[in-house]
């Protein structure tokens, strides 16, 4: 007993100083948060409640927030005739509103334009400095604003017509730029960049440590770290040099510092991050800029860096040019937030692009949210099989007999996997893996309830003359085997529904409180405790009581969404029915496969109703 007090007590003070550091990237104000930019956040977001789902004593930190100095943010406050710093207040909010939407738990959301900002990064040029990785030289090269960079003659793109030469990599124009900078010592740091990228796992997917690679593999030139105040002057000064401002990436990925109180010594208690996930455009910026400033800082470069591909509209970049910009505002209208999260984390993997469609939403939501997830909490909930609206207990014999059908020795199997399977995909961050193992759970908890007809028990036998007894020992079989049904399907939604709650924590939320199950039980740890998936001698004695359901939670977790064919094609969509999904992922599993197949039919069969 005292040793599993001290056991527990141990755990605890080993993870509460052991904290969890994650970092979205920081957003651009020059424009209205996209499903793009969401996409960054809610895969920051279901990494850090994954990890208070297994550690919730552990202190966690997730910084988000908007980046907001340089060239790009004055063109687009002085396209909009609107003062500057006004600009980045309502672009700015409009972030932190979408993302308190969408359920981001952020602990931070930090501005570049605030106070400890400039104070950090005004401490980190001076360690640069001291510690002699800045020069001043004059500087000529192609700047690209919209991208932030200068460029090198290789990354650029001439168009003869026009005499314009463009990104290579982002598709903007450049500009020829002379002036005198301050330049970081980039080159003396390719050794240590090279010796950090392989640690291995340090950049995940493995397809992005290739890339990176790749890039290393050319000579580093040294960077500019300062433009002159008269062209960039929306920016931070340079100490001790106002003639200068500090360049907008070095501003930029200082923020993570500054977030967990750098430069007071506190930060330290943070640092390095354990994950800071980026997507695939600023990796040259993270991989390779932000480990060499921090290296010549003196501190440690992050543990990894999460990198994820884009999401493209009808297999066409989002750009405002296009008018083709998904704005999860108006999307979350059609499909909620909680829908919106689901689809992202479901549909996007991180190591290929992915592509958005009103059709693909449409279907993915009805199919599995609706008419697997919602519809078997509705049937488990119905007043008609359950009309004292409870978690029923199991029945040892009931339960004994129903494990002899086939459809629950499947079921079983999926429960006796799930938990094993789940953690493995959460630690892979594979979200659409974790989905694949619930969505294949809960087919096979439809399954095992079609099969075993709990409607044919409800219906009392009568006793006529001298079967009164057989006929009542009937009625109390039949009682038992329709309480025990219900249990197994409500510990599978349970059990599904603590799975889920990093990726769609209201809608697991309101299951779970439907199901009345406390709180403090909500918790990785309690995966185990599935009353059936073990043996049913241990089921019986496992917490095995009849409870009252949440009579304040409905049971309607996900109205189907009801579009016709013109609200489709408004929305600019047309109907493919051969759509392509992942391409060739790092790690294909057989499940998942065979998940998308039977996923795809059953969406397939909902097409109708959702035209
Ligand atoms: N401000 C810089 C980051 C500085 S971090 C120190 C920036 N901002 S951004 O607003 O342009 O992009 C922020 C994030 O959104 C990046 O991770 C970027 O990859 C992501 N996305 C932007 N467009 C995207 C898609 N179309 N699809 C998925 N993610 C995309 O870069």
């Amino acid at each position: 007993m005292l040793t599993n007090k001290l056991n527990t007590f141990r755990r605890y003070c080993a993870q509460a100083s052991n904290p969890f550091y994650a970092t979205t990237p920081i957003f651009y104000v020059n424009a209205a948060p996209h499903i793009g930019h969401l996409y960054s956040a809610v895969i920051t977001d279901a990494i850090c409640r994954y990890q208070r789902l297994r550690q919730p004593e552990q202190s966690l930190h997730l910084c988000t927030g908007t980046d907001e100095h340089g060239t790009k943010i004055q063109q687009a406050a002085s396209a909009q005739a609107v003062p500057v710093a006004q600009y980045c207040d309502d672009i700015s909010a409009r972030y932190r509103e979408v993302f308190a939407e969408a359920g981001i738990a952020n602990t931070d959301f930090i501005r570049t334009t605030e106070g400890r900002h400039k104070q950090a990064v005004a401490q980190f040029w001076r360690t640069l400095n001291a510690r002699e990785h800045i020069y001043s030289a004059a500087y000529s090269g192609w700047y690209c604003v919209s991208d932030e960079t200068f460029l090198t003659d290789s990354q650029l793109r001439l168009d003869t017509a026009s005499n314009t030469r463009f990104s290579l990599e982002s598709g903007h124009p450049v500009e020829w730029t002379e002036e005198t900078n301050y330049m970081f010592r980039l080159s003396n740091l390719q050794d240590d960049v090279l010796h950090w990228v392989k640690q291995g796992g340090r950049i995940r997917p493995g397809k992005f440590e290739k890339i990176l690679l790749d890039m290393l593999s050319e000579p580093l030139p040294d960077v500019s770290v300062s433009r002159p105040t008269n062209r960039v002057h929306w920016a931070i000064p340079v100490p001790d040099d106002d003639s200068q401002t500090v360049y907008v990436w070095l501003d930029a990925l200082i923020n993570y510092l500054t977030s967990v109180g750098y430069p007071d010594e506190k930060f330290r208690s943070y640092w390095p991050p354990n994950v800071q996930v980026i997507g695939k455009d600023i990796l040259k910026f993270h991989g390779i800029y932000w480990p060499a400033f921090l290296i010549a800082a003196g501190l440690e470069p992050p543990q990894q860096l999460f990198v994820h591909s884009h999401w493209t509209v009808d297999g066409q970049k989002m750009s405002k040019s296009k008018q083709n910009v998904v704005d999860p505002v108006v999307a979350a209208k059609t499909y909620t937030m909680e829908g919106l999260r689901y689809f992202l984390l479901r549909e996007g993997v991180a190591h290929s692009d992915g592509n958005f469609s009103n059709v693909k939403a449409l279907r993915i939501l009805n199919s599995e949210l609706a008419d697997t997830l919602g519809n078997l909490l509705s049937r488990a909930c119905a007043k008609s099989l359950n009309p004292r609206q409870v978690y029923p207990r199991l029945h040892a014999v009931q339960l004994d007999d129903l494990l002899r059908m086939d459809a629950t020795k499947r079921l079983q199997d999926a429960l006796q996997q799930i938990e094993a399977r789940c953690a493995q995909h959460y630690a892979d961050n594979n979200f659409y893996l974790v989905v694949d193992t619930v969505i294949s759970t809960l087919h096979a908890a439809n399954n095992f309830f079609e099969t075993a007809r709990p409607w044919e028990l409800k219906r009392p036998i009568a006793a006529g003359g001298t079967d009164a007894d057989a006929a009542n020992t009937r009625n109390i079989e039949n009682f038992e085997r329709l309480e025990t049904i219900i249990a197994m399907t409500m510990d599978t939604l349970r059990i599904c529904g603590i799975v889920l709650q990093p990726i769609v924590p209201q809608l697991c939320g309101k299951l779970l409180d439907k199901l009345a199950v406390p709180q403090e039980q909500r918790l990785w740890r309690n995966l185990g405790e599935c009353c059936f998936a073990m043996s049913p001698s241990i089921s019986a004695s496992n917490g095995n009581v009849t409870r009252p359901l949440g009579a304040r939670t409905d049971a309607v977790l996900f109205r189907r969404i009801q579009l016709d064919e013109s609200e489709l094609l408004a929305a600019g969509q047309a109907y493919k029915p051969q759509e392509k999904r992942h391409t060739k992922p790092d790690v294909e599993e057989n499940t998942s496969k065979q998940t998308k197949q039977k996923s795809n039919k059953k969406a397939g069969k909902s097409k109708k109703v959702a035209l």
